[in-house]
């Protein structure tokens, strides 16, 4: 079954009231590609500037506490997000899971908060380098799904983002095969966890994609979109790859 395709950015910490100009190249791509959806998550403080800025647009979080409010300093809930005009929330990225320690069952209880308070939740899944080269990546990012996505999850309110650890920020992307492989392997595992369900849910593929190779990589089967980081900093190199998307959409 093909699905809807959704190119989302991720900013990480990067950007500025001023980058905010970038939206508006974004935002007239995605009118102009309505057989794809497209959504850009940068840092929480441009959330509500960039709603305002391109109100027809979908943003989100890169981020979501479990709980709903609270003693947790720094941290940010579902419904703050959904309050400043967040519609997604990216959770358990590689580099939460690396640089805050999260765990599947955090990741699990952050997607179940996101949905809760309304948001569609991004779910990031990934091998190191090192669980590669040792035959392990299958094995390691099905533990991951069987830990990190919520068991109530369907295709309306969850996403899943494979992003190999190795190829974020590098450069470096899987072979098509690998990536077939694994988006497979992927489908398999959902359908296990949600039933009938798990054939809705879209698998993005992330880890260096850019205007050359996204249009190879979203044709491959099962690979439901892209979880863009650099290239979705500006709208010369996001556009080329809305464009893919929508090309083999
Ligand atoms: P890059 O596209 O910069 O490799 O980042 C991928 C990523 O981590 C998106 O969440």
């Amino acid at each position: 079954m093909a699905l809807r395709k959704l190119i989302a950015g991720n900013w990480k910490m990067n950007g500025s009231l001023g980058a905010l100009a970038e939206l508006d190249g974004i935002a007239a791509s995605a009118e102009a590609n309505p057989g794809v959806d497209v959504a850009i998550c940068p840092p929480f403080t441009l959330i509500a500037p960039a709603v305002q800025r391109q109100p027809g647009l979908a943003i989100g979080g890169q981020d979501c506490h479990h709980a709903v409010k609270g003693a947790h300093t720094g941290c940010i809930s579902g419904d703050l997000l959904r309050e400043a005009g967040a519609t997604l929330a990216i959770v358990g990225h590689s580099e939460r899971r690396t640089d805050q320690h999260e765990t599947d069952a955090e990741v699990r209880a952050k997607a179940e908060a996101a949905i809760a308070a309304g948001l569609v939740a991004i779910v990031c899944v990934g091998e190191t380098e090192a669980e590669r080269d040792a035959g392990s990546a299958l094995a390691v990012v099905e533990g991951q799904l069987a830990g990190s996505v919520p068991p109530l999850g369907t295709g309306e309110t969850l996403v899943v983002a494979y992003e190999p650890v190795w190829a974020i920020g590098t450069g470096r992307t899987p072979s098509v095969a690998d990536v077939a492989e694994m988006h497979a392997a992927i489908r398999a595992k959902l359908n296990g966890l949600l039933g009938g369900e798990g054939a809705k849910v879209r698998i993005l593929y992330g880890g260096s994609v850019k205007p050359d190779n996204a249009r190879e990589l979203l044709a491959v089967a099962d690979v439901d979109g892209a979880l863009v980081g650099g290239a979705s900093l500006t709208a010369a190199l996001f556009v080329p790859i809305i464009e893919g998307g929508a090309a083999v959409g």
